[in-house]
Parts: structure tokens; C-alpha cells; sequence
């Protein structure tokens, strides 16, 4: 049997599984690592012979636990879903009260609140901990959103804070809430990760197909973009994407890229949570729908075969300066837009689940080390500075300014887009939203009296209060 000297143990050894536990050992402790082929744990040690210190490789889960210092920390990083029941079934037997499993994976929150539950009375403890920024943010810095009980938290926390990124100094993690908090944290930041990848990607569709815009000089606009209001990671690698030469063609990268998304479903978790709490996240909605749209190539290109006859109206992009500073704040109005309507989601789970969920430190720990990172969400985090309280972001003065002064830009882009018949469905939700939100007096007065006539569904009248029904004529 081992010694126990490991401070954590990680099992599960893919990508982002084995990134961790070198950013684990690098920082300086000792990490006992375990995978269900074990080659990949002695591999992880002998490959990285400046780490080797620090790795500790198990042959099986017995020696794995054995090696773990008490009170025992298991960090699971297997796909989401059934193995990490699986996972759990099988450690767990082996560890002892005051033991500590954490599921790292892209975990449904659902599920974390069983498995937490599960655990209750066991004296073991159940952490559900979202991480991001991918296989380079687990090597060297991920932004890590944390949900269990708090005291837990607070064991994990010496590790945690040194293998976080680190936005100025502050390291990008924290306890957000009980049992789901942290995971279901981690699916809306997927959600606007996925409504932020489709509001680029549209406006990129823009430049090809309104302005007729080779991917080199997109990529110059996006590099420039990334010097101001918009810098972000996501406008970082878009210009690298669009720059890249494909070695076998020579032809631009994204030009021999198949249009056909792959999702493997956080983005549609957070849009069936929103849509259960009654909150519009469309731009996610848009995004989500886009990316399945996508996948169907063969039925699209049969469409456009039966459409080729459908005329648009020609581009009435002109290509210049102007346009790009139109295109550049209409993308930051809809930014702002898909942010607000993530922002709503957490904040009514929050409500809904009971979580007082930390938004002002969950953009903080957003700032760095995600995908989604960028300087805007500092400005997210200045307004819910001081534990304001903000009914949405939309009614925050900071970003009331900044979309009242980007919405017509938005309104242009989109207008001219949908004459000339190029898709933007994430910008247009986003204005959508935009207008609907601002619209004092909405349409859902008729709504409401075609359920009260076709079912007597009631309503309240603007001049009385109670709940009315009427007598409609019969149809
Ligand atoms: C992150 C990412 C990551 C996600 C990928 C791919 O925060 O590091 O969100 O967790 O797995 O972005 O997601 P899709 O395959 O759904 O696009």
C-alpha cells in the first residue's frame, strides 16, 4: 500500500483531467492521479519529469485512495453523465467521514443535487465545481466556479486559489452556493459562451456575404476590436481562426471548414433552465437553435437548391470605416444584451433555488481564465459593486448608456442583414429583446383575452385590480 503524501487526487485522465493535475503538481502539491488505463498515470508522471516530484500514479483505486492524505479530496474529471456515478460507486465504499468528492466535469446541476443528496448522512462530502478555459485554462489557469457546502469549500480553497487564473492578483474562484450552485453556474456561462461564438460567427457571415470581405482583412478588424470595448478572448482567437492558413490548400482555414456545429449540450441546458424559471435567454435560445440548424448540411443544401429562385434585395452593406464601426458597436449592444439575459437566469435561480448566488464575484471570477474572459466583465462586476441589487443588467447605468449609444448600430445591422437575407438570429433576439423590454405597453393584453375567450383563462384589467373574466361573443 501507498504512503499517504498526495494532497488531492484526481481520477480520470483526459485532457482536461490530466491539465489539471500538472497545474495541481506545478503549484506545488502533491497529486495522486488515477485512470481506468493505468498506462496513462504512469505516462502523466514519466512525461513530465520536472513534476515527477509531485505525481503520484495508482494501479488501482485502493492504492489510489491509500495515498491520499485525510481528510481524502477526489476531484473526478470523466465525461459528464453516468460515469461519474459509475466513478462515484466505486470510490466512495473506500473513503471515510470528513472525505471530500468533487465532480469537475461539464456536470448537469440536476444531477449535482442528487449526487450531493446522495451523500447526506454518509459524513463523505459532495462538491459540484465548474471549470473553464480548456485544456491550456486547466494547465495554467482555469476560472473555477464552486458549489457544495461552504466549510468544504473551505478545505479546498489553499489549492483551488493557487491553481486558478489570477486577474490582477485575485485568484478566479469561488464558493458560489450549495449543492448546484457552481454547476449551474458553469451551464449559463456556456449559454452566453454559446451566444457570444454566434453573435461573432454572424457578423463574420457579415463581412463574407454583405461585404464580400476576405478572412485576412476580417482578421485585422477583429484584432483591431480586441484593442477596445469588445477585447476579449473570444475576439482574440476569432482573428487568429480567421488568419490561419489551411497547409494542405493554402486556402484560409475557415474556408475549408465544414458549417456544421458540434454541441455536446451545456448551451441547450441553459436554455431549458431559463425557459423553466420563465426567463427569455434568446440569444442563447438563437445560438443553440443555429448550431442544431448547422448540423443539418445535407437538408440545408437541399433547401437552398429549393429556394435558389428567392431573391434578396443587394447587400446594402458598403464596405469602409463606418461600416466596421457599425458592425463593431452593434456587436458590443447585442454583447450586452446576451450578458443581461444570462445575468437574469442566474439571478432568478438564485431566487428560485435559494443559492444567493454571488453575481457581482461570479463576473470577477469570469474576468480570467474562462473562455468567455474579457475586461467587460469587470465593468459587469463594478455594477453589482457593493451588493447592489440589480434587477438586470439592462437597468444597470453603466451598460443603459452603453446599449442606448449601441442600438442603433444594432438596428441597422440587423435591418440591412435581414433584407439582403443574410441570418443573424442571434443579434436579432438580441434587439428583439432590446425593444421588447423597453416597450411600456406590450401585446400580450390579446394574448390574454384569446385564452380568456377560448378557455376563460382570466386577466387583470390596467384600471381595476382583481382577476376578470368576460363574456366574449361566441365564435
Ligand atoms: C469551457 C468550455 C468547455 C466546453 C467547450 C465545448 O468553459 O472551458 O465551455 O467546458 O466543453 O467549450 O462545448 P461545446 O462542445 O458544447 O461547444
Amino acid at each position: 500500500m501507498s504512503e499517504a503524501t498526495a494532497d488531492i487526487g484526481v481520477i480520470g485522465l483526459g485532457t482536461m483531467g490530466a491539465n489539471l493535475a500538472l497545474n495541481i503538481a506545478e503549484k506545488g502539491f502533491t497529486v495522486a492521479v488515477y485512470n481506468r488505463t493505468t498506462a496513462k498515470a504512469h505516462a502523466l508522471k514519466a512525461d513530465n519529469p520536472d513534476l515527477a516530484g509531485n505525481i503520484v500514479p495508482a494501479e488501482t483505486l485502493e492504492d489510489f485512495v491509500a495515498s491520499l492524505k485525510p481528510p481524502r479530496r477526489v476531484l473526478f474529471m470523466v465525461p459528464a453523465g453516468p460515469l461519474v456515478d459509475e466513478e462515484m460507486e466505486k470510490v466512495g465504499p473506500l473513503l471515510s467521514g470528513g472525505d471530500v468528492m468533487i465532480d469537475a466535469g461539464n456536470a448537469d446541476f440536476h444531477d449535482t443535487v442528487r449526487r450531493s443528496k446522495a451523500v447526506e448522512g454518509t459524513g463523505l462530502h459532495f462538491v459540484g465545481m465548474g471549470v473553464s478555459g480548456g485544456e491550456l485554462g486547466a494547465r495554467h489557469g482555469p476560472s473555477i466556479m464552486v458549489g457544495g457546502a461552504k466549510e468544504t469549500y473551505g478545505s479546498l480553497k489553499p489549492i483551488l486559489e493557487k491553481i486558478a487564473a489570477q486577474y490582477q492578483g485575485a485568484p478566479c474562484v469561488a464558493w458560489l452556493g450549495p449543492d448546484g450552485a457552481g454547476h449551474f453556474v458553469k451551464t449559463i456561462h456556456n449559454g452566453i459562451e454559446y451566444a457570444d461564438m454566434q453573435m461573432i460567427a454572424e457578423i463574420y457571415g457579415i463581412m463574407r456575404d454583405g461585404l464580400a470581405m476576405q478572412p485576412d482583412a476580417m482578421a485585422g478588424i477583429f484584432r483591431d476590436w480586441n484593442t477596445r470595448g469588445l477585447a476579449s478572448y473570444l475576439i482574440e482567437i476569432t482573428a487568429v481562426n480567421l488568419a490561419e492558413k489551411d497547409p494542405d490548400t493554402g486556402k484560409p482555414m475557415v474556408e475549408v471548414i465544414t458549417d456544421e456545429a458540434g454541441q455536446k449540450g451545456t448551451g441547450r441546458w441553459a436554455v431549458i433552465e431559463a425557459q423553466k424559471l420563465g426567463i427569455g435567454a434568446t440569444t442563447i435560445e438563437a445560438a443553440v437553435a443555429a448550431r442544431g440548424l448547422s448540423a443539418r448540411r445535407e437538408e440545408r443544401l437541399q433547401a437552398a437548391k429549393t429556394f435558389a429562385d428567392v431573391k434578396t434585395p443587394a447587400s446594402g452593406f458598403q464596405a469602409g470605416d463606418a461600416a466596421m464601426a457599425e458592425l463593431e458597436s452593434a456587436l458590443e449592444a447585442a454583447k450586452i444584451i446576451a450578458y443581461a439575459q444570462g445575468y437574469a437566469t442566474m439571478a432568478s435561480a438564485s431566487d428560485e433555488y435559494h443559492w444567493n448566488l454571488p453575481l457581482g464575484t461570479i463576473a470577477e471570477i469570469w474576468r480570467a481564465g474562462c473562455i468567455i474572459r474579457s475586461h467587460f466583465l469587470d465593468d459587469i462586476a463594478k455594477a453589482y459593486d457593493g451588493g447592489a441589487r440589480v434587477v438586470n443588467l439592462l437597468q444597470s447605468p453603466h451598460f443603459v448608456e452603453r446599449v442606448a449609444a449601441g442600438q442603433a448600430a444594432l438596428r441597422q445591422v440587423v435591418a440591412r442583414a435581414v433584407l439582403a437575407g443574410i441570418p443573424v438570429p442571434a443579434l436579432s433576439a438580441a434587439l428583439a429583446y432590446f425593444d421588447d423590454y423597453r416597450r411600456a405597453r406590450g401585446t400580450t393584453n390579446l394574448t390574454q383575452a384569446q385564452r380568456d375567450l377560448f378557455g376563460a383563462h382570466t386577466f387583470h384589467r390596467l384600471d381595476k385590480d382583481g382577476v376578470f373574466h368576460h363574456h366574449w361573443p361566441a365564435v
